[in-house]
């Protein structure tokens, strides 16, 4: 199948190894949502990027800015509005479900509510074998029951929980546990991607650290590719290779995870990463950035940032910014970025 080229208008992101294929591929995509009364909700509003295989995309941004949204697009368990999604160079953003199928095995996602995500009155080897006995094998053949013993046996081995975990329950496990088990499901058909929407926000520090190694020793001994959501910066700087920073449904600021965290070039991610001077003097370090985030209702005209961005100028106001290159690998949408490559 030959691969579509990207539209000329869309902000091509930052790909740092172009002649290579990306495992993931977005394009101009738009999720909207319809509100009562006629209004419309840009939860995801053109938001264009690439995830190369074995690259782990960290995805931060506040509260409402898109980011369950963009992951659920991305592995179309919900419809984008427009744009384009393509997996392993095929274009799955109008495929049927009965299309889909093969592909899901492929792609996995982790969400944050642990327990939410295991049915309690379901035994964990049940709920971990449901998905090797609704697909079929590498081989395109029904697993056998003692491929699928054997499966799960080494699942638990990945996640380091013992076999005996099989027999028990979601409500008997820990926080981290069941996060754990959650990873082990997730692999169960050996993806290639995993979306991890915010996986280790509802757990205790102490144990945030221990699921995000976890998730950092299985992309490197699996080969995996993750786009990781978090709120944590210092999540997004142990895991990622490159970060996306969201505000009200577009990324500002993409590229590589050091060169974000320590020269930010869209003033946003400079408060997230409080690298520059704050906007508001005096600001609190829990409450680093002043004034609320705009309704994605009403998005602000010109620059989605500029309502609350310390270095606003008229032309802000008037023109929005486009996600361009400053560097080999560093996008940004500013008029005028603090750094450049
Ligand atoms: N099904 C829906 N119907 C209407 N609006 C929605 C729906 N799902 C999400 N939204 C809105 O879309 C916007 C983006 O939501 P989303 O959950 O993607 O943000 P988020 O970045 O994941 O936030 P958080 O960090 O709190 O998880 C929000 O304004 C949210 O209220
Ligand atoms: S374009 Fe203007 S308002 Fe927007 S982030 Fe850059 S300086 Fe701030
Ligand atoms: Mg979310």
């Amino acid at each position: 199948m030959t691969r579509p080229s990207p539209p000329s208008s869309a902000p091509y992101a930052t790909d740092p190894h172009a002649s290579a294929r990306p495992l993931l591929d977005v394009r101009d995509v738009r999720k909207t949502y319809h509100l009562p009364r006629g209004q419309t909700l840009k939860a995801v509003d053109g938001i264009s990027l690439s995830v190369m295989p074995g690259e782990v995309l960290g995805l931060v941004g506040e509260s409402g800015c898109g980011k369950s949204t963009l992951g659920r697009c991305l592995l179309r368990l919900t419809d984008v509005s427009t744009g384009q999604i393509l997996f392993e160079g095929q274009d799955i953003t109008h495929l049927s479900e009965r299309a889909l199928r093969p592909l899901r095995q492929r792609m996995q996602m982790v969400f944050q509510d642990s327990y939410a995500s295991l049915n309690p009155r379901r035994r964990i080897g049940d709920l971990l074998a449901e998905p090797l006995k609704v697909h079929p094998g590498p081989d395109g053949h029904k697993r056998s029951r003692t491929t699928i013993t054997a499966r799960l046996r080494e699942l638990m081995d990945l996640v380091s929980l013992p076999v005996t975990a099989l027999d028990r329950y979601a409500h008997e496990f820990s926080g981290g546990q069941r996060q754990r088990i959650n990873i082990a499901r997730a692999l169960a058909l050996s993806p290639r991607l995993v979306v991890a929407d915010e996986p280790v926000s509802a757990l205790d520090v102490s144990v945030q650290a221990q699921i995000v190694n976890l998730f950092a020793d299985l992309q490197a001994r699996l080969g995996l590719t993750y786009v990781f959501v978090a709120h944590d910066l210092a999540v997004v700087r142990q895991i990622s290779t490159r970060v996306a920073v969201m505000y009200l449904g577009a990324v500002v600021e993409l590229g590589e995870t050091d060169a974000v965290l320590h020269h930010p070039a869209h003033p946003y991610s400079a408060v997230l990463t409080a690298a520059v001077p704050r906007p508001v003097v005096g600001a609190a370090r829990a409450a680093p950035l002043g004034g609320d985030i705009p309704s994605p209702v009403a998005r602000p005209a010109g620059c989605r940032f500029h309502t609350r961005c310390p270095f606003v100028q008229d032309r802000c106001r008037a023109e929005e910014p486009a996600l361009r290159r400053i560097g080999p690998s560093h996008s940004v949408a500013c008029h005028f970025p603090l750094a450049e490559g």
